[in-house]
């Protein structure tokens, strides 16, 4: 079985998603990628291991496309400029033209950097996405966004620049760590709560029903309904004026969980805490009551414990942030599920109160596999 879904921005391109290497031969097929005078095929040291690099060159290859791979080592420290300037300066000397294509093959961090690399080399080569963690298939390589981190913070620098076609292979998931499956699996739930989707209730077992060796057939079906939750709120506003500010649902207090432990705490676990927190405000403004569904989500994805700061330590973080409007912070609320509102009057006392509620609720919990 596979999914496509149409991305509608300009230019349009589809997301492939289904399982082994037919589909990646027939998306790549769809866009003609043929044609390429070359590919450079980035990746990182972990998703190469696995095999995955492997898999992607083998089917450029049987294109007659000449193929060069580039490897940057795993970790968010490559979303920097060195790694990018090393990236771009390998395709120079590769001497790569405008006919050549950049293809991505790995987690949010390879996409995000090789789409950059791909946006800027030659001011715009063409590219493929090959994301192969749960978070990249439904929602790094969906929407354009390419960038790097700048020393004074995260995604300072990039551009918009789309793919010619994104091919979510599921059984890259299988050899994907828990903690890095659970990551995903929270953006997967947040997008299930903006349009209340069926298979939200699906989750509610006593793993969120996700597991690597989930069936394909599943998996397929569970991402592309993730992939067209996003490609519908970006295609509705692509260059980030309006609505796609839902995709924020929980990332308010992520972002200054983030800062606040220095990154530490993993992007996964901060929109957890961060989507239990939107439950209580939306509470306590009278809206709807989806509480108990968010501390269970933390409950299961949560990997550190909160820190153990005063509010006021995380609202001069948000003060701070770059997606702060005319220095009012903005929530993200959810008037009932499947219904986003975004607000930017909620009073410090409901805000310190609901931390405090969160902290009842959480403020000593590790995930017991990761603490075993
Ligand atoms: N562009 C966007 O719109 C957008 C949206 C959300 C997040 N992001 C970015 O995405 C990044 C996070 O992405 P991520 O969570 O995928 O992290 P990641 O790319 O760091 O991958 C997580 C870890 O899993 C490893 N890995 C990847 N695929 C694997 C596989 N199939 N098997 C085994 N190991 C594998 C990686 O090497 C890495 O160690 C952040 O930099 C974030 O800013 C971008
Ligand atoms: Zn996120």
């Amino acid at each position: 079985m596979t999914e496509r879904i149409r991305v509608a921005l300009e230019p349009a391109y589809d997301v492939w998603v289904g399982s082994g290497r037919d589909v990646l031969d027939a998306a790549l097929a769809s866009v003609d990628a043929g044609r390429a005078s070359a590919v450079a095929v980035i990746t990182d040291d972990n998703v190469a291991a696995a095999g995955h690099a492997a898999r992607v060159t083998g089917a450029w290859r049987a294109l007659g496309v000449p193929v060069h791979v580039l490897e940057v080592a795993s970790g968010e420290a490559s979303k920097s400029v060195a790694a990018w300037a090393d990236l771009v300066e390998g395709l120079a000397t590769l001497g790569l033209d405008r006919d050549a294509w950049v293809c991505a093959v790995g987690g949010g961090v390879v996409g995000d950097l090789a789409g950059f690399a791909a946006a800027s080399y030659l001011r715009g080569v063409r590219f493929v996405q090959v994301p192969t963690t749960l978070l990249a298939m439904v929602d790094a390589s969906v929407g354009g966004k390419t960038g790097i981190n700048a020393v004074a913070g995260k995604n300072l620098i990039g551009a918009f620049w789309q793919p010619q076609v994104v091919v979510a292979d599921v059984a890259a998931l299988a050899t994907l760590p828990p903690a890095v499956l659970r990551e995903g699996a929270v953006e997967l739930y947040k997008h299930a709560l903006l349009v209340d989707a069926p298979w939200r209730a699906a989750f509610h077992g006593a793993s969120f029903g996700l597991s690597p060796s989930l069936d394909a057939a599943t998996w397929t079906e569970l991402i592309a309904d993730g992939v067209r939750v996003k490609a519908d709120v970006v295609a509705a506003d692509p260059l980030e004026r309006g609505v796609r500010a839902y995709l924020n649902l929980g990332h308010t207090l992520a972002h200054a969980l983030e800062a606040a432990t220095d990154h530490a705490m993993a992007h996964g676990t901060a929109v957890a805490y961060g989507l239990a927190y939107a439950a209580l405000l939306g509470h306590a403004r009278g809206l709807a009551d989806w509480r108990a569904d968010a501390f269970a989500l933390a409950g299961w994805a949560a990997d550190a414990p909160l820190p153990d700061v005063p509010f006021a330590d995380l609202r001069a973080f948000m003060a701070r942030d770059k997606k702060r409007r005319a220095g009012r912070v903005r929530w993200v609320l959810l008037e009932r599920v499947g219904q986003p509102i975004v607000v930017d009057d909620v009073p410090d006392d409901v805000l310190d109160a609901a931390w405090h509620a969160l902290h009842g609720q959480f403020a000593a919990r590790i995930h017991e596999e990761d603490s075993a």
